[in-house]
């Protein structure tokens, strides 16, 4: 029996494979060049292929065989959407930001290099990511493409990501209640979460209730993952995560666990995973890996 802090071999493997996969397309899709704007690249790459634990990747992919899609296209939006994460994480560690000087377990991108390019290489990856799901190459039916673009682009702007960004920047000046803390979560985590798992049904031209399914998991288990980051940023040790620990307290933010506390804050993540794994029941066995990885993210050190 693996130890509740751990991943199981079979999940650990699985987890191991998608970062294989992913790191090789990354790769590929940000090759080195002797152009004179090389550095712009260089950022993007640092950033892009600088470990992390790949779990939008991990969503996008394992998703997708739910519907037996093609890797070859879920590992083009699995990238799409880490190039997503990515640039957020760049702009997230920024000083008009959270001012945090490292990323995992490294210079963040604006130390590594400075901020105007770290802003350049984020804003790089947000575009990079829509051109990539527009190509072809990622399905060859419009209507799929249109789909995923018209999706993305709803969970990266002002009612998800972006709009969630602006609240916890809000968040450090006006006390939130626990309503606006989840709205905020869900916006600016849960819904590429979402977008990560819903990009498989979309691939794999799903029906309405088993897409509707997955995109419930996925906000459940994007609220639990951003819970269960500001418990670790309250006691996670700074050398398994690669980002300064007590972050959130010193920054005056709102969070579940500024407001309600550690162990209250926890039990809402255990309730959220519960609920996760429930919305998975229509896919029978085969949504195990998907109902493990929500354990997981439940039990995570890093
Ligand atoms: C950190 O995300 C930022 C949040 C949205 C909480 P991850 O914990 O997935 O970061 P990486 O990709 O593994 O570095
Ligand atoms: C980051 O939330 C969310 C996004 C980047 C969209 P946090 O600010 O809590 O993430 P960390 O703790 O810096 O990774
Ligand atoms: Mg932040
Ligand atoms: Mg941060
Ligand atoms: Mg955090």
């Amino acid at each position: 029996m693996p130890s509740p802090r751990e991943a199981s071999a079979s999940l650990q493997k699985k987890m191991d494979e998608v970062v294989t996969a992913v790191n090789k397309k990354i790769t590929k899709l940000l090759p080195e060049t002797d152009l004179h704007e090389d550095r712009l690249f260089e950022a993007m790459r640092y950033s892009a292929l600088s470990g992390g634990k790949r779990l939008r990747p991990f969503l996008v992919v394992h998703s997708a065989n739910l519907f037996n899609v093609d890797p070859r296209r879920s590992l083009r939006v699995a990238a799409a959407v880490e190039f997503v994460h990515c640039y957020s994480l760049i702009h997230d560690d920024l000083p008009a930001m959270d001012d945090s000087p490292t990323r995992r377990g490294k210079p963040a991108a604006h130390k590594a290099f400075d901020e105007a390019t770290a802003i350049l290489a984020g804003d790089a990856l947000l575009a990079l990511a829509f051109e990539i799901l527009a190509d072809p190459d990622t399905h060859e039916d419009p209507r799929v493409r249109i789909e995923l673009v018209k999706q993305l682009a709803h969970a990266a702007g002002p009612d998800g990501l972006c709009g969630g960004q602006m609240l916890d920047l809000i968040g450090e000046h006006e006390e939130f209640d626990v309503g606006t803390i989840s709205r905020m979560q869900r916006m600016k985590t849960g819904k590429l979460m979402a977008f990560a798992c819903e990009a498989g049904a979309i691939l794999g031209k799903s029906d309405e209730p088993h897409k509707k399914a997955l995109c419930n998991f996925a906000h459940d288990l994007g609220l639990a993952f951003q819970v269960t980051d500001d418990v670790l940023d309250l006691d996670a040790d700074p050398e398994e995560t690669g980002k300064p620990a007590n972050q959130d307290a010193a920054a005056g933010k709102s969070t579940f666990v500024t407001t309600m506390g550690k162990d209250a804050a926890q039990m809402r993540a255990e309730m959220l995973v519960g609920q996760a794994k429930r919305h998975l029941k229509v896919f029978g066995n085969r949504g195990e890996t998907l109902s493990e990885l929500a354990e997981y993210v439940l039990h995570r050190r890093a």
